[in-house]
């Protein structure tokens, strides 16, 4: 049985896996920072590096206990190396090298945004390539043009905010602890999503397929407080009035989602959308996807849930490059970049 390690540490979150060529899980651990950021009200990048610190080690240690195999049974050490944080991300490779030295075995270097695309695929013997991938995050709202697991083109991204950042930022607006985007569809549940019509920006630029998000959570501010008012103190939204704004400012993001990904499509030619990142486990954002895509005859497929936020499963696109004997040596580096431009040429 051919299997290897994966690991993950490119944000807040701390996760190994051990995964088998045909994909089954053997061994999974992830541990998860919220506590730790929720105070902040987002993540702080130093403290998500200490935190990987102490917990990468217990991380790896269960996973490889629950899958029961010996290191010598891995075919190699896959880490994802970029984008992220530098910090979270350095941790993460230094405990694959340290391992991959000790028990000596391979190292395999992977891309976080084509893992989340991949993620897609899995669980399915048919391969999702070529298709558009669509990376919706938080730190990443991101098109592309993927031929193969690891050749791809860049189409369009946000120019500003993530929508998981948008997501998250209103939360706090409306008072929900971070993360905020599962909180705050939660409430937009029993919204209007048409109560307010909120700005859906760039949806008009037909010249890109870019996104930006940050002139919507200014729109969402202004509705909560008043133009140029800044005394948050003071305000004190009804349970209706919060859950319209969420429903509506859900419906907004959306639309933008909807509208760029479709236009990809259309952009490209191709036939299959692969949509991964936190935020696609966002209900409603999944339903719509789902309609619009059963209008144009396009085959959709979005990670399941458990897969959307970032994990260590993913790894497995690492076989892709096992396969073809494409392994990195201890030189091997972390290449943070813009989270935001992730995996755009030459970032
Ligand atoms: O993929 P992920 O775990 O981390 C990044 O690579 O960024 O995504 C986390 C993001 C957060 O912004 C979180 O609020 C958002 O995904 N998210 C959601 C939902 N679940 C997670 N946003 C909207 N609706 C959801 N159900
Ligand atoms: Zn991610």
């Amino acid at each position: 049985m051919r299997c290897l390690l994966a690991i993950e540490s490119t944000c807040d979150e701390t996760a190994a896996a051990v995964i088998t060529r045909d994909g089954r899980v053997l061994g999974e651990c992830i541990a998860t920072q919220e506590e730790l950021h929720q105070q902040f009200s987002g993540v702080v990048p130093e403290i998500a590096a200490r935190a990987h610190l102490e917990r990468i080690l217990p991380v790896i240690d269960t996973a490889m206990k629950q899958s029961a195999i010996a290191p010598s049974d891995l075919e190699a050490i896959a880490v994802a190396t970029h984008p992220g944080l530098p910090g979270s991300l350095l941790v993460g490779l230094a405990a694959a090298k340290g391992l991959a030295v000790a028990w000596q075995k391979p190292l395999v270097g992977i891309n976080h945004v084509q893992a989340h695309i991949y993620a897609c695929g899995m669980g399915s013997k048919e391969s999702i390539f070529p298709c558009v991938g669509f990376v919706v995050s938080g730190g990443h709202t991101t098109l592309y043009q993927c031929n193969a697991a690891t050749d791809w083109e860049y189409l369009g991204g946000t120019i500003d905010d993530a929508a998981g950042e948008s997501f998250d930022k209103v939360a706090v607006m409306l008072g929900l602890p971070f993360p905020g985007g599962p909180q705050l569809a939660k409430l937009a549940e029993t919204g209007r999503s048409d109560a307010i019509h909120f700005p859906r920006p760039m949806l008009d630029d037909y010249s890109s397929l870019n996104f930006s998000f940050s002139g919507l959570k200014t729109a969402v501010r202004y509705r909560i407080a008043g133009v140029g008012k800044a005394d948050w103190g003071s305000i004190s939204l009804s349970s209706e009035e919060r859950s319209d704004i969420a429903a509506s400012f859900q419906q907004a993001v959306i639309d933008c989602l909807v509208g760029k990904s479709s236009r990809a499509l259309k952009q490209t030619g191709l036939k299959r959308l692969c949509v991964g990142g936190g935020v696609a486990a966002n209900q409603r954002f999944r339903i719509q996807l789902q309609d619009a895509c059963d209008r144009s005859g396009i085959e959709l497929k979005i990670a399941p849930r458990e897969l959307c936020t970032d994990n260590a499963v993913m790894g497995a696109l690492a076989w892709e490059r096992i396969d073809l004997g494409d392994f990195d040596d201890l030189s091997l580096d972390v290449k943070p970049g813009l989270l935001r431009y992730a995996n755009r040429p030459n970032a």
